[in-house]
């Protein structure tokens, strides 16, 4: 497993399955059309390729390997079935299984199974519904037009993911939990390093990965922590609030359910709505005729053409699952003990469902996408919020700023967020 990617012009190509390593960072280097080449030769493989366990590993146990499911009828079946495909037993988020002391800060119900999953899903839900949505659309409608204020007074040439895509979700994520304005740049540091800490530039050695994740897990948990004794004295109507004073049934958060699901919140709703925001951007930049199409009906066109952007953006690459017995699924044998990859940024691509797969379609109707995962337990419980914030960024954006355009991105170097570190924009 090599460290870095390799100098572009040294690659060599790939032209078939065997040539493909899923777990080597020269991999994640590519540019977008290599791995949809690669992904694609995966996908026409009669049975999902089986990797071996990363060599990079967090401490804990090596497993036996893992599946890579890249299509999307597998991915739609695994989701389905968490008694077989669990999340527990080592974590979703991982290749390798998180070892105990991670558990402390990343043990939060998106790495559980039901009965302790569905409790907490259970007391965090009420804060994410359509309904709870609704009463914070004119907190997003607003931070979405201060933004684009800032960033016409800023003028040309400013990166477009920190200036614009990062400070909505930034901002509504701690509005909700009531942490306060001073603070916001902290946890935008924080959630960087958890999912960009495969990145050079957020941790630069990779022997440091482990040690910079629980650092950063512990201040964050620190950072909510010390609110909730505050909210305990003196409860208030953010969601802090809520979570750690009992509500009509008498269930709250204990002290750690609540660090680790304030950690779950910031990198699961940070990072993604960002990514999928300047992943919008670039879309609308290299296809104008669909950024003209949805100037003509914004509103009209809205719905689809987010999740549009969802479905191509996929800014969480895979989940992982562990299978808990052996299992026959679509016509494939998986063995107990075995890790599957639900890779959504390939179903996402795949023919067998999606019309000409790669073409960015805003009026694209079906549109099955896996990007907010597939349908079971874990479905994405910020779906509606992130949904709400993508609409609100390019309402404003193609209002004001009809003309901007997104320059070339800095990828993240990572297998698990399809991320954009950095990326101009003219206008
Ligand atoms: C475009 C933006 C987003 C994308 C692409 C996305 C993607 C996903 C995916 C793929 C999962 C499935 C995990 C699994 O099956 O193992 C998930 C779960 C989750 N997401 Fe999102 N997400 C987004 C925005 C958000 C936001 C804004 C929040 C909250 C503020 C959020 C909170 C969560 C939580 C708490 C879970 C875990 C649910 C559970 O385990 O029951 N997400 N998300």
């Amino acid at each position: 497993m090599t460290t870095q990617p390799t100098d572009p012009g040294k690659r060599t190509a790939i032209t078939s399955a065997a040539d493909i390593d899923l777990n080597d960072w020269d991999f994640w280097g590519r540019p977008d059309e290599e791995r949809e080449h690669a992904f694609r030769l995966l996908r026409d493989l009669d049975k999902p390729a089986f990797f071996p366990e990363p060599e990079f590993s967090l401490g804990g146990v090596t497993g036996p390997g893992y599946h890579a499911l890249v299509r999307h009828a597998d991915i739609l079946e695994a989701s389905r079935n968490p008694e077989v495909f669990c999340s527990g037993d080592g974590g979703a988020t991982n290749i390798p299984d998180l070892p105990a002391e991670f558990a402390e800060y990343f043990g939060s119900m998106i790495n559980m199974d039901d009965p302790r999953h569905a409790r907490l899903r259970r007391i965090v839900s009420r804060a994410f519904t359509p309904k709870m949505i609704k009463q914070f659309e004119s907190d997003v409608d607003a931070a979405a037009s201060r933004i684009v204020d800032e960033l016409l007074e800023t003028g040309p040439g400013c990166d477009f993911v920190t200036e614009v895509a990062a400070r909505l979700p930034l901002k509504i994520i701690c509005d909700m939990m009531g942490i306060p304005e001073k603070d916001y740049r902290f946890v935008f540091d924080r959630s960087n390093i958890v999912l960009g800490a495969t990145d050079p530039e957020y941790v630069s050695e990779r022997a440091d990965i482990a040690h910079a994740l629980l650092t950063a897990g512990m201040e964050l948990q620190q950072l909510v922590q010390d609110l909730a004794a505050l909210r305990m004295e003196t409860p208030t109507d953010d969601l802090t609030s809520s979570l750690v004073n009992a509500n009509i049934d008498g269930e709250r958060l204990t002290a750690q359910e609540l660090g680790s699901f304030f950690i779950l919140l910031v990198v699961a709703g940070n990072e993604t709505t960002r990514n999928a925001i300047s992943h919008g951007m670039r879309l609308l930049t290299v296809n104008p005729e669909q950024r003209r199409l949805w100037l003509e009906d914004f509103e009209g066109r809205a719905p689809r053409a987010i999740e549009e952007i969802v479905r191509l953006a996929a800014p969480v690459n895979y989940m992982r699952r562990k299978v808990t017995r052996d299992h026959e699924m679509n016509g494939n044998l998986y063995r107990k003990g075995e890790k599957v990859l639900l890779y959504y940024w390939a179903a996402n691509r795949d023919e067998r469902v999606f019309d000409d797969p790669l073409r960015f379609d805003i009026r694209r109707d079906p549109n099955p996408h896996v990007g907010f995962g597939g349908p079971g337990p874990h479905f994405c419980l910020g779906a509606h919020l992130a949904r709400r914030e993508i609409t609100a960024m390019f309402r404003e954006l193609l209002r004001r700023v009809p003309q901007i355009e997104a320059g070339e991105p800095e990828r993240l170097l990572s297998s698990f967020i399809n991320g954009i570190k950095h990326m101009t924009c003219e206008f």
